[in-house]
């Protein structure tokens, strides 16, 4: 299967940057090809219904469109923001609704996130699920958050905690069986 995967973050040493890495070594380690995106890549302004009339969807939010179209699954590890989504992935969303067909319409999505946070990132992806579901994205019910990241990583992007490797690589296979099948109906 081909995977979309991406971070809903710029930064540099993003903890949810180190998520997604570990989960597209655990996919591919499954056999299946992963289209690791950096969210740089789909650079757009905020949103604005008269640059939108001016100028059309921004080339960030098409390449954003256009990758996701290619893939049969998408994970994607999203920080949580005041409890909530993040405004760079909420944006994203939004100027991708403005093209038709959307791309995430009928197709399965499972968020994870990584926090500093003792209680994880699960708070945000509450809420992060919602224009997801607005555009007709097929959520996976489960939620993996990895709490208190920034002690959980090895030097070399593994999990220190055999135990929560174990949950995450659950967490994927599960997903992608379930797409599998959820694909082929
Ligand atoms: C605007 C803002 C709001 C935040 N709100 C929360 C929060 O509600 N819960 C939480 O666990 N962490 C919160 N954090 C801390 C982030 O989880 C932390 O900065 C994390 O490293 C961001 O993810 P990243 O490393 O992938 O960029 C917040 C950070 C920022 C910048």
């Amino acid at each position: 299967m081909k995977v979309f995967a991406t971070a809903a973050s710029l930064r540099k040493a993003s903890i949810n940057r180190k998520l997604i890495n570990l989960a597209a070594d655990i996919m591919r380690a499954e056999g299946h090809e992963v289209d690791l995106a950096d969210f740089h890549e789909f650079d757009m302004p905020i949103y604005d219904g008269d640059l939108q009339d001016a100028e059309g969807v921004p080339a960030g939010a098409v390449e954003l469109a256009r990758r996701v179209n290619e893939a049969d699954a998408c994970v994607i590890s999203v920080p949580e923001y005041n409890f909530s989504i993040p405004g760079l992935l909420k944006n994203a969303i939004d100027w991708v609704s403005r093209l038709d067909p959307n791309p995430f319409t009928d197709r399965t999505v499972r968020l994870i996130s990584a926090s500093p946070a003792r209680v994880g990132g699960n708070r945000g992806l509450w809420p992060t699920r919602i224009p997801f579901e607005c555009v007709g994205a097929w959520l996976y019910p489960g939620m993996f958050s990895l709490a208190q990241a920034f002690q959980e990583f090895n030097e070399d992007g593994t999990l220190k905690d055999p135990a929560l490797n174990e949950r995450l690589v659950f967490a994927l296979k599960d997903y992608l069986s379930v797409t599998a099948a959820f694909n082929a109906r």
